[in-house]
């Protein structure tokens, strides 16, 4: 049986150091819960500035406890022998973890690819350490076995505690509760659990799985894009009286007319196409979508030649799918969208190659630069009624998008996709 110093168990920790004892582990079960839940792709964004702020927050809050437990002595050990060196060695580990997270974490986003600047509670630039680049998988790896470090420690520091209380029936709970009353330690125990599962399942329902879903279906998407022709699907029921009349008496028209090749038909783009973009950053894949864009096409599947295109896609419309992102997409970095709010691409030439198959020739203007452009696209379905579905493949330096440090992870070559119904009418 370990020996027990009945009169240290009397003593408590001063107020200031039982303070900062509550509101540090109050902050890690927080700060764990988030880490662990928070996505760890682009629309994590906002959760990771949180993310950063609070664990510089528990940095500085425990450089100033032990500032404070070195000014002010601790009460003294209540237990002895090998259990006394065991909560030492706890205390002394959790310190360490408690100091370690929040500087690996630091050391993390100061080697990261894309180097996204920290401002402490959104107010205060925080600078990065000066590290070399080349350790961040280290560091990244390090921070992540810290943090399962860490619970383990509280885990057996909390055990070590409930021992105490329940099986020595010491009142060493005391020691560290907020006016000495074991029960607000327990409330305070309390707490410390909810909080901590609380943010995990908040995070994890209004971030991770809305990530993870978005994740799917721009995989799904970028499938149909790249996969064989579908059959089109029915035309929206707006287009239906035009289209059906259209496809049945023109289409006729249009077989007769195969050798006279008239003017191209004019084509109307169907509402819930879609307009996507993706680019490697690292390891992951940064997925994203414009949702306003409108075209002008001109254009006749058997006579390619003959094809006049615009599409306008609206800068201000891209999504990344988190709003401190797509406000920075809108900045002078990317697409500085405030003084060209608009990107067109025209056709030059388009010509077939292959059945349903075409290649086309443009210019491309975004951000105030033209430059030549081209992109390939299928077609589907019949007559004055099909689906396109294409892609390109853009050069984002050639427009400089992307000059900041945050891009400095990005792929040159952003991929462009699309895929829509369009209608046709005979001009
Ligand atoms: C969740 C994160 C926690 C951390 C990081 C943490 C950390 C620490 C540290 C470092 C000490 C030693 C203080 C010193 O001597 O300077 C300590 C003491 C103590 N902690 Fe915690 N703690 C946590 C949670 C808890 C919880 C949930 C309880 C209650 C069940 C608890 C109860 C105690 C008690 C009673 C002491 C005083 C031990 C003694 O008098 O020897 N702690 N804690
Ligand atoms: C006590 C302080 C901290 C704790 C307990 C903590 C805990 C965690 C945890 C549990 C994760 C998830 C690990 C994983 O599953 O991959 C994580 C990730 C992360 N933490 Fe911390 N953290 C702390 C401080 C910080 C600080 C101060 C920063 C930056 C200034 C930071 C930056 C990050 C970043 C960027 C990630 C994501 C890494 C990735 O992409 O995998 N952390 N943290």
């Amino acid at each position: 049986m370990a020996e027990l110093d009945v009169q240290a168990a009397q003593q408590r920790y001063s107020s200031i150091a039982v303070l900062l004892h509550w509101v540090i582990a109050l902050a890690l079960a927080f700060q764990l819960a988030l880490g662990f839940a928070m996505p760890k792709d682009e629309s994590g964004f906002a959760l990771y500035q949180l993310h950063k702020s609070v664990g510089i927050t528990i940095l500085l809050l425990t450089l100033a406890r032990l500032a404070w437990r070195i000014t002010n002595k601790p009460p003294r050990a209540v237990e002895g022998g090998f259990q006394g060196f065991l909560a030492k060695t706890v205390h002394t580990l959790l310190y360490v973890f408690m100091i370690g997270a929040p500087l690996t974490g630091w050391a993390l986003v100061s080697t990261s690819e894309i180097q996204v600047p920290t401002v402490f509670w959104g107010v205060i630039p925080w600078p990065h350490l000066p590290l070399p680049q080349g350790i961040g998988e280290t560091v990244e790896g390090l921070h992540e076995t810290l943090a399962w470090i860490g619970v383990a420690l509280i885990v057996l520091h909390l055990a070590g505690a409930l021992r105490h209380q329940v099986l020595l029936k010491d009142g060493l709970l005391r020691r560290m509760a907020p006016g000495g009353k074991a029960g607000a330690a327990f409330a305070l125990l309390a707490a410390v659990i909810v909080t901590y599962f609380a943010t995990g399942m908040y995070v994890a329902d209004q971030y991770l799985v809305p990530a993870m879903e978005r994740q799917e279906a721009a995989a799904e998407a970028d499938d149909d894009v790249a996969g064989p022709v579908e059959p089109t699907p029915a035309p929206t029921a707006e287009a239906t009286p035009e289209a059906e009349e259209t496809d049945t008496v023109e289409q006729a028209a249009a077989e007769e007319e195969e050798e006279e090749a008239g003017p191209p038909p004019v084509w109307t783009i169907q509402p819930g196409g879609r307009l996507g973009f993706s680019v490697s950053n690292g390891d992951n894949t940064i997925r994203g979508s414009f949702s306003e864009w409108s075209g002008d096409i001109r254009f006749d599947p058997d006579n390619p030649e003959s094809a006049d295109i615009r599409i306008n896609v609206s800068l201000a419309s891209a999504s990344l799918g988190d709003a401190t992102q797509d406000n920075m997409l809108q900045g002078a970095d990317f697409f500085a969208s405030a003084a060209n709010p608009t990107a067109t691409w025209r056709s030059t030439s388009v010509r077939r190659t292959g059945p349903n198959r075409y290649s086309a020739s443009g210019t491309l203007s975004l951000k105030g630069a033209s430059r030549p452009q081209s992109l390939t696209f299928t077609l589907s379905g019949e007559g004055l009624r099909r689906r396109v579905e294409g892609s390109a493949s853009i050069d984002r330096n050639a427009f400089g998008i992307g000059t900041g440090e945050s891009a400095a992870g990005l792929a040159g070559s952003v991929a462009l996709s699309f895929a829509f119904d369009a209608v046709g009418r005979r001009p």
